[in-house]
C-alpha cells in the first residue's frame, strides 16, 4: 500500500492543468467517489491495526498534497485569465460625476461678470436683523419681517437665515470704500410651502456696483449685456417695481428664443441703491451712486434646462443629474 501511495505521489507532482477541465477530471480522478485516493481510504479500512497509524498518516499526507496541487492550479489558471483579460478586453469606463445644474447656471453668470470686472464676495447664511432688514431700509413692520416668511434662529436680538443675498451689500460696504464691483452668489431661506415652483431654500446671485456717477443707464447696459451674454437676446422690459432698498426699482424680464423655450423671462431684481443704505453703511450719497441687481439661480435653470419641477435640484436624484454630464 506504500508503494501505491508513492506512485500516486510522483503522479500527482507531474500534474499541470491547461483549463478548468483539467482541474475538474483531476479531481475525479484522484478524490471521486472511486478515484485513486479513495479507494485507497477504502483499501486502508482492511489493513491490520499494527499498520494503520504509520500507512494513515501517509495517506492523509497525500490528500493533503491532492487538495494542495488542486488549489495551486487554480490559482495560477485564474491569474493567467486576468492577465489575458487585461490584453484583450477594452478599458472599463470611468464614471465621472456631473456638475450640479445650479452650478453650471451659477458657473455660468458668475463668469460673465467677471469679465466686466465684478469680484466674487462670500457672506453668512445666518444673519442678524441689521444687515438682512434694517440697514436695507425695510422696516420692522414690512410684510417681509413676518414669521412666515423669515426663518428665525433667535429672538431679540434677531438672528435669521438670510432672505435674500442683499444682505451681502450692507457686509461689504460696511468693510469696504467705493469704487466696488462685487458679486455674490449663496443660498436663501424664505419660510414658504413647498411646490413645483418654490422651495424654502433656493439660491440667489447679487451684484452691487458703487461708483461716482453711476446712472440707471449703465444697469440697463449692463442688464443688456448680461442677457446677450446668458440667453443671447439684449431684447429686455423693465418693469418698475419696489425694493425698499433701491430707487428707483425694476423687475427685468428677457425675451429668449432658445431650443428649450420661447418667450419673456424674468430674471431678476433691481435699482439704484437708496440713499438711506448707503447713510447706514457711512458711504457718502452726494458722491456716489450705485446701483444693485439680485436673481434667483432656479428660476434661470429651470427655464435654460426645461425643467418643470424645481424640487428636482434638490432631491439629488442620479438619475436626474446625469442629465448634466455633458455640459461643462
Ligand atoms: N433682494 C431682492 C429679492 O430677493 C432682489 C433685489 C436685489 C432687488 C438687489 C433689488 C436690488 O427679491
Amino acid at each position: 500500500m506504500i508503494k501505491k501511495i508513492e506512485q500516486i505521489h510522483w503522479d500527482l507532482k507531474k500534474f499541470i492543468a491547461n483549463g478548468q477541465e483539467d482541474i475538474e477530471t483531476f479531481k475525479v480522478k484522484y478524490l471521486g467517489k472511486k478515484g485513486k485516493i479513495t479507494e485507497l481510504f477504502k483499501e486502508f479500512k482492511t489493513l491490520p491495526s499494527r499498520e494503520k497509524k504509520y500507512v494513515g498518516a501517509e495517506l492523509n499526507r497525500l490528500k493533503n498534497e491532492c487538495s494542495e496541487i488542486i488549489f495551486q492550479n487554480k490559482y495560477k489558471l485564474s491569474k493567467n485569465e486576468e492577465s489575458l483579460e487585461d490584453l484583450t478586453k477594452s478599458g472599463k469606463p470611468y464614471i465621472f460625476g456631473a456638475r450640479h445644474p445650479i452650478s453650471l447656471v451659477k458657473n455660468k453668470i458668475i463668469n460673465i461678470f467677471n469679465q466686466i470686472g465684478f469680484t466674487s464676495y462670500e457672506s453668512p447664511e445666518i444673519e442678524d436683523d441689521w444687515h438682512n432688514f434694517t440697514a436695507l431700509n425695510i422696516p420692522y413692520y414690512h410684510p417681509a419681517r413676518n414669521m412666515q416668511d423669515t426663518f428665525f434662529i433667535e429672538k431679540d436680538p434677531d438672528i435669521l437665515l438670510r432672505t435674500h443675498t442683499s444682505s451681502v451689500q450692507i457686509r461689504y460696504m460696511e468693510k469696504h470704500s467705493p469704487p466696488i464691483r462685487i458679486l455674490s452668489s449663496g443660498r436663501v431661506y424664505r419660510n414658504e410651502a413647498i411646490s413645483p415652483r418654490s422651495h424654502q431654500m433656493f439660491h440667489q446671485i447679487e451684484g452691487l456696483y458703487v461708483d461716482t456717477k453711476v446712472s440707471f443707464s449703465d444697469l440697463k447696459q449692463m442688464i443688456q449685456y448680461f442677457t446677450n451674454s446668458l440667453f443671447g437676446s439684449s431684447r429686455i422690459r423693465l418693469r418698475p417695481s419696489y425694493f425698499p432698498f433701491t430707487v428707483p426699482s425694476a423687475e427685468v424680464d428677457v425675451y429668449c428664443e432658445l431650443k428649450t423655450k420661447t418667450g419673456w423671462l424674468e430674471i431678476m431684481g433691481c435699482g439704484m441703491v437708496n440713499t438711506q443704505v448707503f447713510r447706514n453703511v457711512d458711504i457718502d450719497p452726494d458722491k456716489f451712486s450705485g446701483f444693485a441687481f439680485g436673481m434667483g439661480i432656479e428660476r434661470i435653470a429651470l427655464f435654460l434646462y426645461k425643467i418643470g419641477d424645481l424640487r428636482l435640484f434638490f432631491e439629488n436624484d442620479i438619475r436626474f443629474l446625469r442629465q448634466f454630464e455633458s455640459i461643462h
